[in-house]
């Protein structure tokens, strides 16, 4: 019998906190049109002084268990996506498995940048087709906005926090229906973000926040996002018409629009969530995934493909039957 995961249950959390374009605009040189009409953002989540990654894991995992109706104990795996972790170690994956009681789980992060839930869920779904894990907990938290340089116009306006969560438990029905993943580190100078703690006398200026090209990853990334729609749907052997619903990476609306004019999909089939969150790395297919399911966009039977595109460059895509 050939074994799949299924999504059996979908989480996310924001926090309270709301920054708009126009607190952006009083502090450095730009305004709400700019922002909005550049990036498609109005305003982003920023959280709380007594907020982590693993803390905004932590609720959005916990709707995800309660969705499904499991016990944290039947998790036989937590992967992480995060590149704001509360630590360098223990791992956010294993601070979330002590605060979620899932003591029999194995639990690691993956950093892939804004592609890390991706990466994530492809981990998971070959940990459950090869009958290594049955119960398996995908989760992207993302405090970018301490990673953020305010006083940088080309990156502070695009970035917001958040969580979202995905439970895949193991199945004879068709679920996660294929996942791709990519690197190339060729392009690691075009956005990255030194650690602080590993920062030596030439780079620690910069150390901590993120430096980003932005018009040139724009480009690879519309490029990228293309060809990875392409590999998705050949490996599936499926047509663009099979496609039900697009959860693109959120971070900016025309990377959205090129994705789905390429599917010659209509922009009400795309899940859109940045226009009040902005992007939020590696939690931004999740979150978005999550709202969808949870305001009855994405329906049982519903064919959905994932895409993310981030630092690395990293880029993925994974095709669901929900
Ligand atoms: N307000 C006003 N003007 C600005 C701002 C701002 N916030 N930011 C830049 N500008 C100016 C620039 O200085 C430039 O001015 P100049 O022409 O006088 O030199 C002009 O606007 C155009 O700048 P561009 O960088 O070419 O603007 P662009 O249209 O490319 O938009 C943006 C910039 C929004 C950053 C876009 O390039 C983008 O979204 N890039 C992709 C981001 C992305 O996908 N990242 C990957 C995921 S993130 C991750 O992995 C962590």
């Amino acid at each position: 019998m050939i074994r799949f995961s299924r999504v059996i249950g979908t989480g996310g959390y924001l926090p309270e906190k709301v920054r708009t374009n126009e607190e952006i605009s009083q502090t450095v040189d730009t305004s709400d049109s700019w922002i909005y009409e550049r990036t498609g953002i109005k305003s982003r989540r920023i959280a709380g002084a007594d907020e982590s990654a693993a803390s905004m894991a932590e609720i959005a995992a916990r709707q995800a268990i309660e969705a499904a109706g499991c016990d944290p104990e039947t998790i036989d795996l937590i992967i992480v996506a995060t590149g704001t972790p509360d630590h360098v170690y223990p791992s956010t994956g294993c601070i979330l498995q002590q605060l979620l009681g899932a003591k029999n789980a194995v639990s690691f992060d993956v950093q892939a940048a804004c592609s890390g839930s991706i990466f994530a869920l492809s981990i998971a779904d070959q940990y459950i087709k090869s009958g290594a894990a049955k119960t398996v907990l995908v989760v992207g938290s993302e405090i970018c906005s301490r990673i953020v340089d305010w006083t940088d116009r080309g990156t502070c306006i695009l970035f917001g926090d958040g969580a979202g969560a995905i439970l895949l438990g193991a199945s004879d029905e068709a679920g996660v229906l294929s996942t791709h993943i990519h690197s190339d580190g060729e392009y690691k100078d075009l956005l990255y973000c030194p650690n602080p703690q590993a920062a030596t006398e030439t780079n620690k200026h910069e150390a901590g926040f993120i430096s980003m090209r932005g018009n040139e990853v724009f480009k690879v990334a519309v490029n990228t996002l293309g060809r990875i729609v392409d590999e998705t749907l050949e490996a599936n052997n499926m047509d663009k018409s099979n496609i039900d619903w697009l959860v693109p990476h959120q971070a900016n609306i025309r990377i959205i629009v090129a994705t789905a004019k390429k599917l010659k999909m209509s922009m009400d089939q795309v899940v859109v969530t940045l226009e009040h969150q902005g992007n939020t790395s590696s939690a931004s297919v999740l979150i978005a995934f999550n709202e969808a399911v949870r305001d009855g966009r994405i329906q049982r039977g519903h064919v959905i493909l994932l895409e993310a595109f981030g630092a690395g460059f990293t880029w993925g895509s994974a095709l669901i039957k929900y």
